[in-house]
């Protein structure tokens, strides 16, 4: 038994996902055992594209939202080259604190960006992504997500919350994209493990989240093995990080003096939905239905192309 770590006052433990119905347990141990197809072109599981951050530039769509609530002076972003990274300089501290769910106030803000974005979003994920990905058409997270991460703000709760974003109900099949609006590195990148590191724990935890969750807050030698096998996952703006789903990863408190600012969303890759039977839901308070249609678009994006890098 290992000695505890004593832990500051944590927000209530998420509602893991934990799957103990005989059919749907079994469908779902054989999605985390098997190969996938971004695995078997990338067994790291994950995959670094580049894209011209010129022709889509989040970065001022970002401190235009942020701007329209009146979180910042947009001039004042503008004199700073729209670099993001500077955030902290510009929004008022009330706003830099994490919630429950580690998002800050001005990542709330993101929740609703205007059309131009999703136009962006949408083309950026059907021209550039997935015809490099060579997965074929996916279907899309409709609403990304944003996170901004300010240096050294309040509220971050308990130790580094190592996860897979299983745990939080997602779909095994689904695929990551990560994208950075700043330079990550250090403590204001993704803390990532590679795939085969990730399955590994995975299973060493017979894929019990909610005693995985608990013990990334409690057990020295869970936070250790994490720590070990999680690196920043370095990033330059133009630059996307695709990974499988199973990938563990944090996102750190941010000590780097700098603000972090990214846009995650998840794909479904229409090949890799022949025969699911399992249907997979948030575990929030209400339980998104991570189903085509609905959590992703009906229609999916992009075309099959070459392999990327
Ligand atoms: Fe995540």
């Amino acid at each position: 038994m290992p000695d505890l770590i004593p832990t500051p006052p944590a927000p209530m433990a998420p509602d893991y996902a934990t799957y103990t119905e005989p059919a749907f347990r079994a469908e779902f141990v054989a999605d985390m055992t098997r190969v996938s197809p971004l695995q078997r072109q990338h067994p790291s599981g994950l995959c670094v594209l580049d894209y011209d951050p010129t022709e889509f530039d989040f970065r001022a769509l970002v401190g235009d939202a942020l701007a329209a609530q009146g979180l910042l002076d947009r001039e004042a972003l503008r004199q700073r080259g729209d670099r993001l990274e500077l955030l902290h300089e510009l929004v008022d501290p009330v706003h830099q604190a994490h919630d429950a769910s580690q998002q800050s106030g001005a990542a709330r803000v993101l929740y609703e960006m205007p059309a131009a974005f999703t136009a962006l979003y949408e083309r950026l994920l059907g021209d550039v992504v997935l015809p490099q990905l060579g997965l074929g058409p996916a279907h899309a997270q409709r609403t990304p997500t944003f996170r901004v991460f300010f240096p050294n703000a309040p509220g971050y709760p308990g130790h580094t919350s190592y996860h897979s974003d299983l745990m939080l109900g997602h779909n095994p099949r689904e695929v990551n994209v990560f994208v950075p609006l700043v330079a990550c590195d250090r403590t204001r990148a993704l803390q990532f493990a590679e795939l085969p590191e990730s399955l590994a724990l995975l299973a060493d935890y017979d894929y019990d989240f909610a005693r995985f969750g608990r013990d990334t807050q409690l057990d020295p030698t869970l936070i250790a093995r994490c720590q070990r096998i999680c690196q920043p996952l370095r990033l330059e703006v133009g630059q996307i990080a695709v990974f499988d789903s199973r990938c563990v990863h944090a996102g750190p408190a941010n000590r780097t003096g700098q603000t972090r600012v990214t846009f995650d969303a998840r794909v479904l890759p229409a090949q890799d939905l022949r025969g699911q039977q399992n249907r997979y839901h948030g575990r929030g308070r209400r339980r998104a239905d991570f189903a085509v249609g609905a959590y992703f678009g009906a229609e999916p994006l992009g075309a099959p192309s070459t392999a990327c890098r």
